[in-house]
């Protein structure tokens, strides 16, 4: 039976719930998917680093984050020395779920770096390095014969963008519009129920939806950062950040919203892109009072959509998940399942 070893890069929310996940589910795991997995480093701001090649308990080292120690009084360090575990662990596979920097995207896209450059392979949630840098970390874990796989960065694990690269083949995509972010479609269905604006991003944030910093969310960066992933991934648009029109929910008051109600309107943020008659591709963010019967209107909560404009079906519609951490987490376990079922590349221990 091949076991994977993996390396935990951050463990917040998203990672603790995949080393629930490889705790809990363990024989399931092997039995359903022919596959087990064996944690055996582990690196975070808060904790430090630990490496423990024969594999980490992962009961204990849940348990451990809810007190004041760390690593070091382990075995490990108080420093997380990222690129010293990333770049000499015995891991397989490298999970990066450390914050989303939508400026430069570090640290993460130097975690990626270390770890295709050093033969592991990678999955990340994290927007930063596949928005910014996707096109060169593929080509890096290309050169060096090992996945870069990135499902949780758009729409956590519901499968939109293997699914989109699997299933439309043979069909042309025209763009897409959608529904990217579940913090800022929470805030404005709780505003159109009577809820206050910030109280609202508090509950978002309670339930585990929202960014480090709710701007990120409110004033459009993650949908832009989202919209520039699936731009370049499937549509193959070839642009930056820069190209992706931004304008956030701050703008839409209670007012606003409660107008559009009584037109049988309601206020999304909408994420899009379209290909040009000269094959360019115009792309952007911008809250939009849908009428009623638009397919996005409906999309409530969390749930993000996205609607795919293809040649030969019309609009061929995604729903699901669009944030939260075991929806996140699982997406981390698909990318290593579509490595497992990829067959080619990954190192694995017997
Ligand atoms: N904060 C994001 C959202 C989840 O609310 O959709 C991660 O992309």
């Amino acid at each position: 039976m091949t076991t994977y070893d993996i390396a935990l890069i951050g463990f917040g929310g998203v990672n603790r719930t995949l080393a629930e996940l490889i705790a809990t589910r363990a024989e399931g795991l092997r039995s359903e998917l022919g596959f087990g997995l064996r944690v055996v480093a582990i690196t975070d701001l808060r904790l430090g680093s630990l490496v423990r090649p024969d594999g980490i308990d992962l009961f204990w080292a849940l348990a451990l984050g809810d007190g004041s120690e760390t690593f070091a009084e382990h075995g490990g360090s108080a420093d997380t020395n990222n690129e010293s575990v990333i770049r000499t662990c015995t891991a397989d596979i490298i999970c990066e779920a450390t914050f989303t920097n939508p400026d430069d995207g570090e640290p993460a896209v130097s975690h990626v770096r270390w770890a295709l450059e050093s033969g592991k392979s990678v999955c990340t949630t994290n927007k930063g390095p596949v928005a910014l840098r996707g096109a060169e970390l593929t080509s890096l874990a290309e050169q060096n014969g090992v996945h870069f796989e990135f499902e949780g960065a758009v729409m956590s694990g519901t499968p939109v963008i293997r699914l989109a690269k699997q299933m439309f083949a043979g069909l042309k995509l025209n763009g897409f519009e959608g529904i990217l972010n579940g913090t800022s479609n929470y805030v404005l269905g709780q505003m159109e129920a009577g809820l206050d604006f910030e109280a609202a991003i508090v509950e978002a944030q309670e339930l585990g939806y929202a960014e480090a910093n709710p701007a990120a969310d409110i004033e459009g960066y993650d949908v832009q950062l989202k919209v520039l992933i699936l731009a370049n991934e499937l549509l193959d648009a070839g642009i930056e950040l820069k190209d992706v029109q931004r304008q956030g929910i701050s703008t839409v008051t209670a007012e606003d919203i409660q107008k559009a109600s009584r037109e049988r309107r309601r206020w999304k943020l909408v994420g899009s892109a379209r290909r040009n008659p000269d094959g360019t591709v115009t792309a952007g963010v911008t809250p939009v009072a849908l009428p009623l019967d638009h397919g996005l209107s409906g999309v409530s909560g969390a749930t993000n959509a996205v609607s795919f404009d293809t040649d030969l079906l019309g609009p061929v519609t995604v729903s699901g998940p669009g944030a939260g951490r075991v929806e996140t987490a699982y997406a981390l376990l698909s990318d290593i399942i579509a490595m497992h079922a990829a067959k080619s590349g990954v190192a694995a221990h017997v």
